[in-house]
């Protein structure tokens, strides 16, 4: 049996696999490319800057606990919209944790100084409501554990499925054993690093980076894996021997 599978590689391969394999590959390459351009789109701007950071990791899992959305929106964008003696009022009210009781008195004061903008038409956050300001006056503690526990178990079935077809094609290829089995393990470490590094960064921020490591930890060993593949299968080097 050894001696038959290691006499099959990928360059020897009936021409129906080799475009079966192929057609596999760069479908699952243009998903990893749309997973990563879909990272940059949310979590890359949860910074509020543009480009994938640590502060965004950090904003994502561990959420951003010097503030919530309406102080940041008072001391910030927001700040020239309202007189500085209501903008402290609103400010203390906001750091208070929000207390229903003095809704009479700062609720016409977000009506009188934000109401003209956020109102229900401008479908900007309707600040001037209080389940809605009480919400925006809320710490951000970042994802969720319900969430989490989600996107962990979905991320790693899905993912060791991509990661066991890439590894079966790149596993024909002829290469150096020791690295093969290092390529095709990675990724698979590397996924558990990833999800780990969610739940890490969740109650310690300093772990942001283990994400980074391991997005760019399988994504190396996909290339590596795809590259060889693909040129294996096709290039006349391995084609016609
Ligand atoms: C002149 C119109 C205008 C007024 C007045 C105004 N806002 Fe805004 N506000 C906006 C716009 C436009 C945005 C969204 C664009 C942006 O983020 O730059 C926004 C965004 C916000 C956000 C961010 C929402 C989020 O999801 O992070 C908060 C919070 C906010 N405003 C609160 C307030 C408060 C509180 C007041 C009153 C003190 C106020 N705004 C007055 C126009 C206004």
């Amino acid at each position: 049996m050894a001696e038959i599978m290691n006499n099959i590689t990928l360059g020897k391969l009936p021409l129906t696999y080799r475009f079966l394999f192929t057609s596999f590959l760069l479908v699952v390459g243009l998903g990893l490319f749309m997973a990563g351009a879909q990272i940059m789109l949310t979590h890359g701007k949860a910074d509020g800057k543009p480009g994938l950071s640590m502060d965004d990791i950090v904003y994502s899992y561990y959420g951003n606990r010097s503030g919530s959305k309406l102080e940041t929106a008072l001391t910030g964008k927001m700040k020239d919209k309202v007189s500085p003696e209501t903008r402290l009022t609103l400010i203390k009210w906001v750091r208070n944790d929000a207390p229903v009781n003095e809704w009479s008195t700062v609720g016409p004061m977000f009506e009188k100084n934000c109401g003209k903008c956020h109102d229900e038409e401008s479908g900007l956050v309707e600040v001037t409501k209080l389940d809605v300001a009480k919400s925006l006056a809320e710490i951000d503690h970042g994802a969720s554990v319900g969430s989490l526990t989600r996107i962990s178990h979905i991320h790693l079935f899905g993912i060791s499925f991509i990661f066991l077809f890439v590894g079966l094609i790149f596993a024909l290829a002829e290469f150096n054993q020791f690295w093969k089995i290092i390529l095709i393990t990675t990724p698979f470490a590397f996924l558990v690093i990833d999800v780990a590094s969610w739940w890490l960064t969740k109650f310690w921020p300093e772990c942001a980076w283990f994400t980074m490591l391991g997005g760019i930890g399988y994504s190396l060993a996909a290339l590596v894996m795809f590259g060889v593949s693909f040129a294996q299968m096709w290039l006349p080097h391995w084609t016609k021997k």
